[in-house]
């Protein structure tokens, strides 16, 4: 079982059953699960469409779409049956949190998702967990079975005449099914290939009806937002970004692991102080902020910034799954341009041509650079390639390979530079990388 970390600055919502045997359902209970499934079920829809609304909690999957925004959008009446979708798939590497929710609170993930459903008058949730989280899907299947057992699900959730089923589905270890419509796709038994949109899929989803589907954290943060209520739990964030986040620390830190701090804290002291600082007392060179798809920032500008949607998204990178992968002065920036991209070539799913061929350009670009072949022109060729994959395919994992390595370009032009006619890497560590 992963260790626990903490730090006195944490806000514990999330994670403040983790650690106490809360996926056994008597403990869940105990610890005051369920409560805000029934007062749901009591208020009504509208009540917690507001409810979600006035928390500002915004998507954890990576997007930071405004949650209540989302479940509005649902067609009240709807010819085709609704369903809430949970989205379990955690692929982003740097992204380590969703797989700690279902470990120690897979109650909380349950009751969200009903939760979601009494919202949108869906009668199904799918909980869909990352193939290579089979061993968590005991834990989850056990949960929802004592669920059922007590009553919170199935034709009649709390004696009363409302239905709400649970079913688990794992993936088969692809990325790609992370994105949304890829994974309707996979849900359906079909190849994990994104759909083109609109339709979006609030109005046509899972087997063409109607569908919400969120991030594992989101959903487990739903029945908390109703427990403290929305205002309380809006105040412990910033402006448009309620409440806490997951963050998960990794890559050349100190104290590695996943704090759940408020929305909007500062992302040096986030590694100084909550993590313990850079690995070794070594120097910090660059921080990927929200998991590998998001671009790098440089130490400069993580002085005054703030680790919220808006405040990240300002400074030209994102916040997407809440992935801090801190980068020593050790580290050889090609070298980690080509580790990205890798990534993305392995997992591109072929739909797009962009994406497909891209990711392989960049990927035999950087290698070529890396083992130093590469000639000036390169330079300006990754960016060219990267530039045009962008928004230019079906789902946004094109994107998610060419903003990094713009990103690394950029802002590491002169590291390119040091790698060029032959040079070897001044960092050579990892000589295996630099075979083409
Ligand atoms: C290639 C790709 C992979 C993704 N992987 C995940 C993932 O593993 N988990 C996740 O929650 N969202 C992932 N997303 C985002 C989802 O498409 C979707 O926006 C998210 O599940 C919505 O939930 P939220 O509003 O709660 O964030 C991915 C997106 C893309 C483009």
């Amino acid at each position: 079982m992963p260790r626990l970390v903490s730090h006195p600055d944490e806000v514990k919502i999330v994670t403040k059953r983790f650690g106490q045997g809360a996926a056994e359902i008597e403990k869940y209970i105990e610890l005051g699960g369920y409560e805000a499934a029934k007062k749901c079920l009591a208020q009504g829809p509208d009540w917690i469409i507001n409810e979600m609304k006035a928390s500002n909690l915004r998507g954890r999957g990576g997007a930071g779409f405004p949650t209540g925004l989302k479940w509005s959008f649902v067609p009240k009446v709807s010819a085709k049956p609704k369903y809430v979708l949970v989205n379990g798939d955690e692929s982003e590497p740097g992204t380590c949190k969703d797989h700690l929710i279902f470990l120690h609170d897979p109650h909380a993930v349950i009751e969200g998702t009903l939760i979601a459903g009494l919202a949108i008058g869906a009668k199904t949730g799918f909980i869909y967990l990352r193939g290579e989280y089979r061993y968590l899907l005991e834990i989850v299947e056990k949960a929802v079975a004592d669920a059922y057992a007590k009553g919170f699900l199935g034709k009649n959730i709390f004696g009363s005449d409302t239905e709400f089923q649970v079913i688990t589905q794992t993936g088969a270890g692809a990325y790609e099914v992370g994105e949304e419509s890829a994974l309707m796709e996979s849900l359906e038994g079909k190849r994990g290939v994104p759909r083109i949109k609109p339709p979006f899929p609030a109005v046509v989803g899972l087997y063409g009806g109607p569908t919400v589907i969120n991030n594992a954290e989101t959903i487990a943060t739903v029945p908390h937002v109703i427990t403290m209520g929305a205002a309380a739990y809006a105040a412990i964030g910033s402006e448009r970004n309620g409440g806490t986040r997951l963050f998960g620390l990794s890559g050349h830190i100190e104290r590695p692991g996943v704090y759940e701090l408020p929305m909007g804290y500062n992302l040096k002291k986030m590694i100084y102080e909550v993590g313990g600082g850079v690995r070794g007392g070594r120097k910090l060179k660059a921080v990927v902020p929200g998991g590998s798809s998001t671009p790098v920032l440089l130490p400069e500008e993580i002085e005054t910034l703030g680790m919220d949607f808006d405040q990240v998204g300002k400074a030209g990178s994102m916040l997407g799954s809440g992935g801090v992968v801190v980068i020593d002065d050790q580290t050889c920036m090609v070298e980690f341009a080509l580790r990205t991209i890798s990534f993305y070539q392995h997992e591109s799913c072929g739909w797009c041509i962009p994406c497909r061929e891209g990711t392989d350009w960049l990927k035999k670009s950087l290698t070529r650079f890396h083992a130093g072949f590469g000639e000036m022109k390169d330079i300006d060729n990754i960016r060219y390639l990267a530039e045009n994959m962008m928004g230019r395919t079906f789902c946004p994992l094109g994107d998610a390979a060419a903003m990094p390595t713009l990103g690394f370009v950029k802002k590491f032009r002169k590291e390119f530079e040091e790698h060029l006619n032959g040079k070897s890497c001044p960092f050579a560590k990892h000589v295996e990388l630099a075979v083409v």
